[in-house]
């Protein structure tokens, strides 16, 4: 028997017992003649202490750390207590120990701060693992996994699997693809998302379907994306969209109620895109804070029912706004005192080229009601009042203002919202704030194809009351620069994506379900009728076959393991990530394949990648 108790079991109850541990050698430490060793494993850590009657062994076999021993003793009351673990109040006094197995000195302390950087870590992940900051993500991950399973097998889902050999399912990235031995020149795709095959299980009548299942997309890499990433994957027939979001309402309340042991009790509140697009910027607002937007000049088909504020700009001669296409202020609380310096410091910040903007406005409103700007010798108190009154700002505030091109311009302030939130704390990682953004639009403008791509993808459906509009209008676009005014761009989506602090955790849609709606859908995204049947053949013949009305969701569970964790980066809650290059750095992967392997496939590499 290796042991009778793991290391983080022992109490002040086993007192007096006889035991047996075995486990690594985290820490040695010598006083004289006694020595201590804390034993680890996955449950804790455990203080032994060989007396002097053992110092011959230890001198014969020495401990090293990470060493793995096996240790028979008895459970004694410290004298040094540790409230800090849970085995703080005992230690074990040796009586016999055996060496199981030696270590090599590992390449970075094993401990909570430890001294090795990113990518040694990496490189040794299977030692990073031992570690207790990275065991406390697994932990958590699993408890997400059981708590939504739990959820789930309660509400009559059914666990299906799906193939990972299959042929391409477009979510908007690149596939990774698979040469084909048996059939020689032909190639899998792995998928991006099982979305086709639960489709196809919904025509198959198991009306509840979830799967936490790999996915894999070919696309450049962030803190938040990796090339193999997992979905909590979902499905159901007979539902509309208010049945959907209830159902997964439910289950992300489970999940803190089970995970954090929080009760999300609040009310998930549900917003539209173009409200988002308009308050935030962005259509996943992060709104643990304020700081909304003030539009103060956007082109009009852009939020067509929304009013522009006037007496601003009328007859004032400052080009930079009155060539704008938008101008859009926020008015950050307190920031009143930032000074010169940080304002320019802000500026150049803004003029990054990830953020791309020209420069920036700044309005302080100072106690006493009066007002200092970048601006105030082309707008007066009276329209610098107007921008306060507009953005809600109070005496105190400082109120920024970005001004450009409308895509382009939204996007930074939308930035620059979350970076001033983080600035001033507002971004706390223990605070949760959910919300749907719902009514996305149905259709994307890809600019390098000069035409329409489907946002979410292909299989959602246009909202009831835009499809007479989808179908009977062209999708060609004759004039790039105003693809925002073509009718496309204004068509609605039955699609929702659930939001946490800022990030997408979840997303999905009400599908269609009739053969000829899915073709017009393919047809308005340029696939002519042969690309449709080679493409998607297999499902435009199944919706003859009896579809129900169906629709579902997939949630990023890496995603949200990392936001649950406290953390954006999702790399820390995978055991064995890649890098930001898509490298497997400890198996060193991808490699080259034998010369054999690429003729038996019938593959040849380009003369420069031999
Ligand atoms: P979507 O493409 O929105 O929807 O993906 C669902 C969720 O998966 C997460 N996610 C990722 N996580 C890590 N790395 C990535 N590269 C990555 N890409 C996406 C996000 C996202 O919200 N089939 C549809 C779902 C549906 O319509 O039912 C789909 O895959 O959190």
């Amino acid at each position: 028997m290796y042991r009778s108790h793991t290391c983080g079991e022992l109490t002040l109850s086993n007192v007096q017992q006889e035991v047996t541990l075995s486990g690594w050698v985290q820490t040695i430490r010598k006083f004289g003649s006694i020595t201590f060793v804390d034993l680890r494993d996955r449950y804790g850590l455990t203080q032994l202490l060989f007396g002097e009657n053992l110092n011959g062994q230890l001198d014969q076999q020495p401990l090293g750390r990470e060493f793995v021993l096996q240790v028979k003793g008895k459970v004694a009351e410290r004298s040094n207590k540790n409230p800090q673990l849970p085995t703080g109040e005992i230690e074990i006094l040796v009586e016999s120990f055996t060496i199981l197995n030696k270590s090599a000195v590992p390449p970075f302390t094993i401990q909570d701060d430890t001294d090795g950087g990113e990518d040694l870590r990496m490189k040794y992940r299977y030692l990073d693992l031992r570690r207790n900051a990275v065991k406390k993500n697994l932990q958590l991950r699993y408890q997400v996994g059981r708590s939504v399973r739990n959820y789930l097998h309660e509400q009559s889902f059914m666990d299906i699997e799906t193939p990972f050999l299959i042929k391409s399912t477009p979510e908007g990235a690149r596939d990774f693809i698979v040469p084909s031995r048996m059939n020689e020149g032909e190639f899998y795709a792995l998928p991006q998302s099982p979305q086709t095959f639960k489709q196809l299980l919904m025509i198959s009548g198991y009306d509840r379907y979830y799967q936490i299942v790999k996915c894999f997309r070919d696309e450049d890499l962030r803190a938040d994306r990796q090339p193999e990433f997992t979905q909590i994957d979902c499905e159901m027939s007979f539902v509309e969209q208010e049945d959907v979001l209830k159902m997964f309402e439910g289950l992300i309340r489970r999940v803190f109620k089970d995970v954090l042991s929080k009760e999300y009790t609040e009310e998930i509140i549900r917003i539209s895109w173009e409200e988002a697009m308009w308050r935030f910027g962005n259509d996943k607002p992060d709104i643990r804070f304020g700081m909304e937007l003030a539009n103060l000049k956007f082109p009009a088909h852009t939020f067509p029912e929304k009013e522009p504020v006037t007496g601003i700009f009328e007859d004032v001669d400052f080009k930079v706004f009155n060539e704008a296409e938008t101008v859009v202020a926020m008015a950050v609380p307190g920031a009143n005192s930032y000074t010169r310096k940080e304002i320019d410091e802000l500026t150049a910040w803004v003029k990054r080229p990830q953020i791309g903007m020209m420069g920036l406005v700044y309005v302080k409103c100072q106690e006493d009601g009066s007002f200092k700007s970048s601006v105030d010798k082309f707008y007066d108190a009276t329209r610098l009042q107007k921008i306060a009154e507009a953005t809600g700002a109070k005496p105190g505030d400082l109120i920024l203002i970005l001004a450009g091109k409308e895509e382009r311009t939204r996007k930074a302030i939308s930035e620059l919202r979350l970076e001033m939130g983080k600035r001033l704390g507002l971004r706390k990682s223990d605070e949760y704030k959910l919300l749907w953004v719902l009514d996305f639009p149905l259709f994307e403008y890809a600019s390098e194809e000069n035409r329409w791509v489907a946002r979410h993808h292909p299989f959602t459906s246009p909202k009831p009351s835009d499809i007479e509009h989808m179908i009977s209008n062209d999708p060609t676009i004759s004039d790039p620069e105003r693809y925002l005014e073509h009718p496309y761009a204004n068509i609605k989506a039955n699609a929702y994506d659930m939001v946490l602090n800022g990030n997408e955790i979840g997303g999905g849609s009400i599908r269609i379900f009739q053969r000829e709606l899915q073709e017009k859908m393919f047809a308005a995204l340029g696939m002519d009728e042969k690309e449709q049947q080679e493409k998607f053949g297999f499902l435009l013949g199944a919706f003859q076959y009896g579809a129900p009305p169906h629709g579902g969701l997939a949630f990023g569970f890496d995603r949200l393991c990392a936001l649950l964790g406290g953390s954006e980066s999702i790399r820390d809650f995978i055991a064995f990530p890649k890098n930001n290059s898509g490298r497997d750095v400890m198996i060193d992967a991808p490699a080259s394949v034998d010369q054999k392997q690429l003729d038996e496939l019938g593959l040849a590499l380009s003369p420069n990648q031999q």
